[in-house]
């Protein structure tokens, strides 16, 4: 006597009805059985998403990057810098899932389809601040999210298990980055300028369509792809520019590093200088964003540290303008120059520029002119935020100096040869302080009284007539390494 088969409805109930031991949850809580015998991609259908993320996180890490020294606005050369630090970490994860499912060749130098490129080569190439962040947080950002939460979705979480788990981890991050995006835009991008840039933004609907957007899961437009922006391909650009806040970029009128070195002078007011030294790394980025695009080559790795290094640097910046509001300061009263930036962009090759930061970051180890000496400063002025921004700058050093031995000191044949390479290349940079007066570019205002007088004023005590009549520049210190940050 044959038996009936079971019919769908019965096969449904008992899924339904199964538990584990003593009610456990079954399958570690991350499905039910239902779910996990109805749900997930193929290995190929989940290797081909995550190429295509793979590379979209690589070239929005390389946007960000090539974006920080000519665009102008200094929230976003922040905000930039940390969205390529995120970008740049989860490069990896994808990578790494890729090489655990699939044999050689994976695939992840190759462009995953030309139309993607095309839409990430017309956000590179936007050519002013509203059309750089309506493409990148308008659409870039969002196509990444949609990516990662179909991917989240589709994919199971016990077959794909690691998959899942590197595509929820980035999404935390991804999800931050297009909020930051949503307001950046509402803050940038007016009425006017959406509706002037109307025809470029369809042209990037239009080419995520004809990816089948950018996990290549939607059905495919048939349009031919066209290009705006990127028609004429894209050319570098790392002269350092700032928004109409820095109104004197060139000033050298102030020497922050002879005030803070004076044993005379007192703790308290040194804080200002160390405020205004933190806020000045603002350059830092400028000039490592222009190492990064114009080092090609190297292994994913020296990227992701880089820019993590990178993201460290626009970190000590923003820790200076904590310093300032948190005295009620106006930061744009005080002159940040970027000539640090502009002569090594403009003057250096990349390895040159990187042999200089080296040089200087090595110059930041001893203990009396190095970050112990500003973080014993620091602590003597019994403020706790100040000793706290120290702390973690000099902290800071400890990886960076990692990085620079790593990736530098190697390619120069060893530690000595490192030095000696930063150090003649520093030299060769021209800082014409006297030129610069002479030309227009600068007065060298002496600024420091005037921001001593507000920062006594936030103290509750009178000003030290020696401490105001502070008026040493660096006209007569050649432009040394230890005049910088890094
Ligand atoms: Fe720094
Ligand atoms: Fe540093």
């Amino acid at each position: 006597m044959s038996q009936q088969p079971i019919n769908d409805e019965q096969v449904r109930q008992r899924m339904a009805d199964y538990t584990g031991h003593a009610h456990l949850p079954p399958l570690v809580g991350l499905h039910s059985m239902s779910e996990a015998s109805s749900r997930g991609l193929t290995v190929a259908e989940s290797v081909a998403r995550q190429l295509r993320l793979h590379w979209s996180l690589k070239r929005l890490h390389m946007i960000f990057v090539a974006r920080i020294a000519a665009m102008p606005v200094y929230e976003l050369k922040m905000a930039f810098s940390l969205h390529a630090h995120y970008c740049a970490e989860h490069v990896e994860p994808f990578a790494n899932r890729v090489r655990e499912m699939r044999q050689p060749p994976y695939g992840l130098e190759v462009c995953p389809d030309a139309a993607l490129d095309a839409f990430f080569d017309e956000i590179l190439c936007a050519p002013q601040t509203p059309a750089l962040v309506l493409g990148l947080y308008g659409y870039a950002i969002p196509a990444v999210v949609r990516a990662l939460e179909r991917l989240v979705a589709d994919t199971s979480k016990l077959f794909d298990h690691p998959t899942w788990r590197v595509c929820r981890l980035t999404l935390i991050e991804m999800q931050d980055v297009l909020e930051y995006g949503q307001q950046a835009i509402a803050c940038l991008v007016d009425d006017a300028a959406r509706s002037a840039l109307a025809e470029w933004t369809a042209l990037l609907e239009e080419l995520l369509g004809a990816a089948g957007d950018l996990d290549g899961t939607q059905p495919k437009n048939s349009i031919e792809p066209r290009r705006m922006y990127s028609s004429v391909p894209y050319r570098y650009d790392g002269v350092p520019k700032r928004d109409e806040r820095f109104r004197d970029p060139y000033n050298m009128g102030v020497n922050a590093e002879a005030f803070l070195f004076d044993p005379e002078i007192p703790a308290l007011p040194k804080s200002i200088m160390l405020y205004f030294k933190r806020l000045r790394e603002i350059d830092v980025p400028e000039m490592m964003s222009s190492i990064l695009v114009e080092t090609p080559g190297k292994p994913w790795e020296y990227y992701r540290d880089m820019t993590r290094q990178l993201w460290d640097e626009a970190r000590h910046a923003m820790m200076g303008e904590i310093g300032f509001v948190s005295m009620g300061i106006d930061w744009t009263k005080i002159p940040l120059n970027f000539t640090w930036s502009l002569g090594l962009n403009t003057q250096l090759t990349p390895l040159e520029r990187h042999g200089v930061l080296y040089a200087i970051e090595q110059g930041l180890m001893p203990k009396k002119t190095g970050k112990e000496y500003e973080w014993a400063v620091a602590v003597a002025t019994a403020n706790r935020l100040t000793a706290l921004i120290q702390d973690y700058d000099w902290a800071d050093e400890i990886l960076h100096a990692r990085i620079g031995r790593d990736w530098l000191v190697p390619e120069l044949g060893g530690q000595k040869q490192a030095l000696a390479f930063g150090d003649s290349a520093w030299s060769r940079i021209l800082v014409d302080w006297a030129r610069w007066r002479e030309q227009g570019l600068t007065e060298h205002r002496n600024w420091w009284p005037e921001v001593y007088r507000d920062a006594c004023r936030f103290w509750g005590i009178e000003p030290d007539p020696n401490l105001l009549a502070y008026s040493t520049t660096y006209e007569n210190t050649r432009a040394d390494l230890k005049q910088v940050a890094g």
